[in-house]
């Protein structure tokens, strides 16, 4: 047995170190694991070469290494863990939310699996509005936020496309989980007592919030497990009758019947309509390395690739990383990439994407208004070449947490899911536990109104019946001659796509590896609002620094989640969890 040297575990809920170190690991199931694992808290060591894994929160890593020690491959890894997410991590994804599943095979194909949730049919572009007024309660708490999930249609494709176990195997693990129960820890903890206090305006009556009121209720003062029964037996239903149970089964009349008796729009029809997407990967590059990103209806490919291209034009490696030019410089081609999703990112299908917003004239064009001494003034989006004919092509009938996972074969997979913010929209479908998301809210309730996230946006992101809310999750494979290295994502509204960016430039510019990567301190700027939102680690005098340069600061405790998967040169995986929550990366 070897662990990493960051010392004991202290994981929201998980497992001490120490016990897993003497192989006494109870991971809910009642197995003792007696395999050698590389784990650190947070960050994880290099390790070996048959696996890697990393998500925020340590059953859940456990659970994708479960599946690759029974001789899963890395898309196995990934929806044993993202099943048990929605169990241990729910407040953040689950199967009532949706997902951005990229992978790539050892075989060179590489695909990207879209599970956003949609509008459901009825739908309108104005059904936020009260009085006149974008009402943000109504697009994020409660029925009308939510949009028909995607999770689940995502990992029962990739795991019959590209898994070699059986998902109901790993469903039923999950299950077991949810009926024994595990501890919650302190972050958890914090998200219900906020999402309770947020929800405290309905009355304790509203069926729309009283199954969340129910089983998440806290325990004062003790240590709290909590079991979930409800979620226990409906993952066992899914096990029985997989995603069909979900889309076409009795799963969507629950639904129905709840939304019906709450105000809510979605259908049964809604959810036999849900059309899971596979769509073309994004690939631009950087430094030498090719980056496949994801395309919209995420904005993070996109944006990724364009901040990407415009950086490259600098020699940010000549800065230093702890410069504030190098955080001046990169800050500008955020606030150029966020003007331009502002404006021009919506869903394909719906909207015109230009494919020139990553083009190299067009990054050549932006970066030419950077100027390197001051915070230049972002009136509005730019207008890239061929910004009328060449597009994000509509899919011809073809069909917030971030996890990482690899395999020795060459497997790799990036995936973000997410319910949206904490426990979505607070609507659990009786008798299922299934918390829904209310990823309504990433759409543009109004045009320049901010949502959640104070993002603004325009007709391209507009509510429409059956379209996908924009999103920013950036799940992001990097290669280098060919061969995957790394594979990164995080949450974190749109400071994900700041976070992404920030990990690859750290190791692209920087040599560094994932756990360095992701430990380096952050910064975000999203053009509106215009501040530069800076860890509080970066201190008083980066904060005057850009201040001198025009730059309006705001500071932030800590910005983000980002977990990675890397492989270096001789082949061993380094699986990093950010050291920002209590996640846990580990390498077989
Ligand atoms: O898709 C998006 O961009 C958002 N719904 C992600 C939400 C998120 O990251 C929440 N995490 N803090």
């Amino acid at each position: 047995m070897r662990a990493g040297s960051h010392g004991a575990l202290r994981s929201a809920g998980g497992p001490g170190l120490a016990a897993l170190a003497a192989g006494r690991l109870a991971l809910g199931w009642g197995r003792r694991i007696a395999f050698a694992w590389v784990v650190v808290a947070g960050m994880a060591m290099a390790g070996d070469r048959r696996g890697a894994v990393a998500t925020v929160h340590p059953i859940a890593t456990h659970a994708g290494l479960e599946a690759l020690l029974e001789g899963g491959n890395a898309v196995d890894a990934a929806v044993a863990s993202a099943l048990m997410l929605g169990v241990v991590d729910g407040h953040n994804s689950g199967l009532g939310g949706g997902c951005f599943f990229l992978v790539r095979m050892a075989d060179g194909r590489t695909e990207a699996l879209d599970g956003r949730e949609m509008a459901p049919a009825s739908a309108t572009r104005d059904m936020f509005l009260k009085g006149g007024k974008a009402d943000a309660r109504l697009s994020q708490d409660g029925p009308l936020a939510v949009g028909v999930p995607g999770e689940m249609a995502v990992l029962s494709a990739v795991s019959a496309k590209y898994g070699r176990l059986p998902m109901a195997r790993l469903i039923e693990r999950c299950a077991k989980v949810a009926e024994r129960g595990f501890k919650v820890g302190d972050s958890y903890r914090g998200r219900t007592a906020g999402t309770l206090k947020e929800i405290g305006w309905a009355s304790a009556s509203d069926p729309a919030f009283a199954e969340f009121r129910r089983i998440w209720q806290m325990p004062t003062g003790q240590a709290w497990v909590l079991k979930q029964p409800e979620l226990a037996g409906f993952y066992r239903r899914l096990a029985e009758g997989g995603a069909e149970e979900f889309y076409r089964g009795h799963f969507p009349a629950e639904v129905e019947h709840q939304m019906r008796r709450t105000g809510g729009l979605v259908r049964a029809s809604d959810f036999a309509a849900y059309e899971m997407r596979s769509r073309q990967p994004l690939v631009t590059t950087y430094r030498g390395y090719e980056i496949i990103g994801f395309p919209p209806p995420s904005s993070g490919g996109v944006h990724v690739g364009e901040i990407l291209n415009i950086l490259e034009r600098f020699d940010l490696r000549a800065m230093g990383e702890d410069s504030v030019d190098f955080v001046h410089v990169v800050t500008e081609a955020m606030k150029l990439a966020f003007a331009d999703r502002a404006h021009w990112l919506g869903d394909p299908d719906f909207a015109r994407v230009p494919r020139g917003l990553i083009s190299r004239e067009y990054a050549r064009e932006l970066a030419a208004r950077i100027d390197p001494l001051h915070a230049g003034l972002v009136s509005g989006a730019g207008r890239p070449l061929d910004a009328d004919s060449d597009v994000f092509e509509r899919e011809r009938h073809r069909h917030t947490t971030h996890f990482s996972t690899a395999d020795g074969e060459g497997n790799w997979v990036a995936c973000t899911a997410t319910v949206n913010t904490s426990f979505g929209s607070k609507v659990v479908v009786p008798g299922t536990g299934l918390v829904l998301n209310n990823q309504m809210d990433d759409f543009v309730a109004q045009p320049g109104v901010p949502n959640f996230f104070g993002l603004v946006g325009a007709d391209a992101n507009a509510v429409e019946a059956r379209k996908r809310p924009l999103s920013s999750m950036s799940p992001t494979l990097m290669l280098k001659d060919g061969r995957p290295v790394l594979s990164v994502g995080a949450a974190g509204g749109p400071t994900i796509i700041s976070q992404t960016l920030l990990a690859i430039v750290r190791i692209a510019d920087f040599g560094h590896g994932p756990a360095d990567a992701l430990a380096g301190r952050r910064f975000h700027h999203q053009w509106r609002p215009d501040v530069v939102k800076l860890e509080r680690a970066w201190g008083k005098s980066m904060a005057e620094s850009l201040r001198e340069r025009g730059h309006v600061v705001e500071w932030v405790e800590s910005l983000g989640a980002t977990q990675a998967v890397g492989r270096r040169a001789d082949g061993r995986f380094e699986a990093a969890a950010d050291p920002r929550v209590q996640g846990l990366g580990a390498t077989r």
